[in-house]
C-alpha cells in the first residue's frame, strides 16, 4: 500500500501513518489528515510533539480522573514491579494486591457480600457479565433464560459479545455483529425521543412500556438480564429522564430479569456519587468497572458479582471440574496495586467531595453554552456534559451527518488548546477530577471560542 503523507506531518506522525492500525478511528480521514501525537502530560494538561499545550477536557477517554504524572501512582507501580511484577489468580493462586483491591471494591459495592472478578478492559468486563449470567442460569436450572437486553445508543465495548451489547451502528456494520440472544430496546433520549410536550416522567413510562412489550414478544422465560449505563456516555451523554430506572426496574423485577450496571464511565465519582447508580436511582444486581478504577494509569477492570450468583457457581464449577473463564492478567499485581492506591487517593484527597463542590460551576458554565446559536441542548451531570449542535434551535433540525459539524467543532476547540470529543454532533467534555474553578473557566472559555469559530465556518459554508 502506498502511504499518502499529508502536509505538515511530523516525523513521528509519518511513522504512525506507516505502521499503526488505529482503533475506533475513521481510517480514511486519518490517512488524509495524519495524527496528533502526544508526548507528555502533567496535571490536566498534555503536549503534542510540536510542543502545543492542551487542556485534556475529556480526561483521555473519560478515564484519567487524577490527570497526568501523579507521583504517588508512579511510585506505587515502581514499587510493585520491584516487589512482585507478576502473579496470577488461576487454580487458586493469589497475591496481595488483588486480594486487597477485591476487599476494597467489595466494601464499596452497593450490595452486600460482593465478589470481584478482574479483567483488563471495560469490554472484557461486559463479556464476563454475559458469561456469568449464562453460567449462573445454567447452574440454577434455567437453561432457556439467556437473552440479554441492551439499549440502542448504549456503549459497552468492542469485543464480539460487548460490541453486540453496544447499540451503535458503526460497531456492528461490517463485523457481522450482533451475535444471537442480544436484543436492543429504545434509548432514553429525551431531547429527540420525547413527544412534543411530553414530561420526563411520561417519557420514562412510555420507554418502560416499550421495554415490557419487547420482553413479552421475546418470551420472558428466555430473557435473563438487561445491561445499562447509568447515563449513556459514548451514545452522546444521554441522561435518563426522571423516574426512568425506577420504571424500568419494576418491569425487570416483574419478569425476574437481572439489571447489569455498566459503571465504566460513571463509577467512582464522575456523576457526583461513588456510583452512577446512586445518582440515577438504579438498584443493580451486578456492576462493571474500569477506567477511573485506576485513573487509567494501568489497564484493569472488574465485575462486582453478588453472593446469590456466586454461590451456585461454586457447585457448578465443581461438577465441570473448572470455572473456565479468566485472563492471564486478571488482577495483574501492578495494575491492582495502582487501582487500590487510586481508590485510596480519591478518599485521602477528598475527591468525591471536590467533584461535588466544583460541579455547580461546571454545570452552570455548560448550561450557559445552551444559549449559543449552534447549541440545541447543553446537558450534563457531575463533571460530565455535552452540547448537541443543531442547524435550527427552534425546530431541533440536525445538520447533515456527512458535514461532520461536531468533528469540526472538536477541531476548532483543539486549535484553542482544548480537547473535547465529538460524538456525531454532540460535543462532550469530561475533565479530570482535579480541575479547579479557574480550570473550569478556562475550559469553557476555550469551548465557547471553538463554538464561535464553528458558527463562522458554518455560516461561511452556507450551512445555516
Ligand atoms: C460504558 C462503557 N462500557 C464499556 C466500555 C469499554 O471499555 P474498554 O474500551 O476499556 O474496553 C466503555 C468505553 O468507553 C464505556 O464507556
Amino acid at each position: 500500500m502506498t502511504i499518502n503523507m499529508p502536509s505538515g506531518v511530523t516525523e513521528l506522525g509519518a511513522k504512525d501513518l506507516g505502521s499503526l492500525f488505529h482503533p475506533n478511528t475513521n481510517l480514511a480521514v486519518h490517512h488524509a489528515n495524519g495524527p496528533t501525537v502526544f508526548t507528555r502530560g502533567e496535571g490536566i494538561r498534555v503536549w503534542d510533539d510540536q510542543n502545543n499545550e492542551y487542556i485534556e477536557g475529556m480526561a483521555g477517554l473519560w478515564c484519567a480522573t487524577l490527570g497526568y504524572g501523579d507521583e504517588e501512582l508512579a511510585k506505587t507501580a515502581y514499587e510493585q514491579i520491584k516487589k512482585l511484577s507478576f502473579a496470577h489468580l488461576f487454580a487458586g493462586r493469589s497475591h496481595e494486591s488483588a486480594i486487597q483491591l477485591a476487599d476494597k471494591l467489595a466494601s464499596m459495592a452497593p450490595f452486600r457480600n460482593a465478589r470481584i472478578f478482574f479483567g483488563n478492559s471495560g469490554s472484557d468486563a461486559n463479556d464476563t457479565q454475559i458469561k456469568l449470567i449464562w453460567y449462573y442460569n445454567n447452574a440454577i436450572g434455567r437453561p432457556k433464560k439467556k437473552k440479554i437486553i441492551s439499549r440502542k445508543k448504549g456503549y459497552h465495548g468492542v469485543t464480539v459479545a460487548a460490541a453486540s451489547l453496544t447499540g451503535l451502528p458503526p460497531f456492528h456494520q461490517g463485523f457481522d455483529i450482533p451475535i444471537p440472544r442480544i436484543i436492543h430496546t429504545e434509548s432514553p433520549y429525551y431531547y429527540r425521543g420525547a413527544e412534543p410536550g411530553e414530561s420526563e416522567e411520561d417519557y420514562a413510562t412510555r420507554l418502560a412500556a416499550s421495554l415490557e412489550q419487547l420482553i413479552l414478544s421475546e418470551d420472558p422465560d428466555t430473557v435473563a438480564a438487561m445491561i445499562a449505563e447509568p447515563l449513556m456516555g459514548v451514545g452522546g451523554v444521554l441522561l435518563p429522564p426522571a423516574t426512568y430506572f425506577q420504571k424500568v426496574q419494576a418491569v425487570l423485577d416483574k419478569y425476574d430479569i437481572l439489571l447489569l450496571d455498566d459503571e465504566v464511565i460513571c463509577g467512582f465519582g464522575r456523576c457526583g456519587n461513588t456510583w452512577g447508580a446512586d445518582t440515577f436511582h438504579m438498584k443493580p444486581h451486578t456492576i462493571s468497572v474500569a477506567k477511573a478504577l485506576s485513573s487509567a494509569y494501568l489497564p484493569i477492570s472488574a465485575v462486582i458479582v453478588p453472593d446469590f450468583m456466586y454461590e451456585p457457581m461454586i457447585e457448578a464449577s465443581g461438577e465441570v471440574g473448572l470455572f473456565g473463564h479468566g485472563f492471564t492478567y486478571s488482577g495483574h499485581p501492578v495494575s491492582a496495586a495502582v487501582a487500590l492506591r487510586t481508590l485510596e487517593i480519591y478518599e485521602e484527597r477528598k475527591l468525591y467531595d471536590h467533584v461535588r463542590r466544583v460541579t455547580p460551576k461546571f454545570q452552570s458554565r455548560l448550561s450557559a453554552l445552551g444559549a449559543h446559536p449552534l447549541v440545541g441542548e447543553a446537558r450534563g451531570v457531575g463533571l460530565l456534559g455535552a452540547c448537541e449542535l443543531v442547524r435550527d434551535k427552534s425546530t431541533k433540525e440536525a445538520f447533515d451527518p456527512r458535514l461532520a459539524v461536531g468533528a469540526k467543532c472538536m477541531a476548532m476547540c483543539q486549535q484553542h488548546g482544548l480537547i473535547v470529543r465529538a460524538i456525531g454532533d454532540a460535543v462532550a467534555v469530561c475533565p479530570p477530577y482535579i480541575v479547579n474553578a479557574a480550570d473550569i473557566d478556562d475550559i469553557f472559555d476555550r469551548y465557547q471560542k471553538g463554538l464561535d469559530d464553528t458558527l463562522s465556518w458554518a455560516s461561511k459554508e452556507g450551512l445555516l
